[in-house]
């Protein structure tokens, strides 16, 4: 007798299990990533990112990291914040993603976990991390992470799935992202990775719980702002 119906699902998966599972949906969806995320976002992701570099205050010159950068999205509006005299690099576990930013020319790119990075203390300005704290295994390990690797007065943020608070948004939710976001995937042939999406973000910390968090670790003038009906969140902070 197999094991189907007997296994976890991905988005139960805890500690190494879910190390792997994600690994293993990030590589298989891969190559429709970006398109996918432009038909997910309605075209509004790369506005969140720009959004959130904004939130930065990075005026050129500084050296900062995008951890869980998959096919480096969010090294583009960072490169173009830190202009030719800074340094922009990215990490990220899946090397098929990895290797999607390889293709689009961003350089400095570390196969690693965000649980463990390999840089030294103090050495970014700013890090960010786009859609990525929702699928790590240890949160709390991975914002100690950023939290070490920022130098003293350096910014953090992330963007991420939420779970909305109005009528509305959760109305839309509903609609969007129990329906069409797992319809779509499984058009592409990946409805169980799509899945993994509004059961992931429904597992998640609140914007407020994630901020809490962001305190445990370090941070200060911690601070949440709200996109699309509450559908996303940036949550950022200052180490001291
Ligand atoms: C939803 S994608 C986001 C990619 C990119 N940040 C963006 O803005 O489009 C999540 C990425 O996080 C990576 N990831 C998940 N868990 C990770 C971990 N523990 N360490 C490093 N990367 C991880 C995945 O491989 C995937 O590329």
């Amino acid at each position: 007798m197999g094991l189907d119906g007997l296994q976890r699902a991905p988005w139960e998966a805890e500690g190494a299990a879910k190390r792997r599972v994600v690994r293993e949906i990030f590589a298989s969806i891969a190559p429709r990533y970006d398109l996918m995320n432009t038909l997910m976002s309605l075209s509004r992701h790369r506005r969140w990112r720009e959004q959130a570099v904004a939130r930065l205050g990075l005026r050129g010159g500084e050296t900062v990291l995008d951890v869980c950068c998959g096919t480096g999205d969010f090294m583009a509006p960072l490169s173009e914040a830190v202009g030719p005299r800074g340094r922009v690099a990215g990490a990220d576990f899946c090397p098929p993603m990895l290797e999607r930013a390889r293709d689009k020319g961003f350089a400095n790119l570390a196969l690693a976990d965000a649980c463990r990075l390999p840089y030294r203390d103090g050495a970014f300005d700013a890090v960010t991390v786009g859609w990525g704290l929702r699928n790590v295994p240890d949160l709390r390990a991975a914002l100690s992470e950023a939290y070490r690797v920022l130098k003293s007065g350096g910014r953090f943020v992330s963007v991420d799935t939420a779970q909305p608070r109005s009528a509305l948004g959760r109305w839309f939710s509903a609609l969007a992202f129990r329906r069409l976001v797992p319809l779509l995937g499984a058009l592409f042939g990946h409805g169980r990775e799509y899945a993994y999406l509004p059961e992931s973000t429904e597992r998640f910390l609140t914007p407020e719980a994630l901020a809490e968090e962001f305190r445990r670790a370090g941070f200060q003038d911690v601070w949440i702002e709200r996109k699309m009906l509450g559908h996303v969140a940036l949550v950022g902070g200052t180490k001291r």
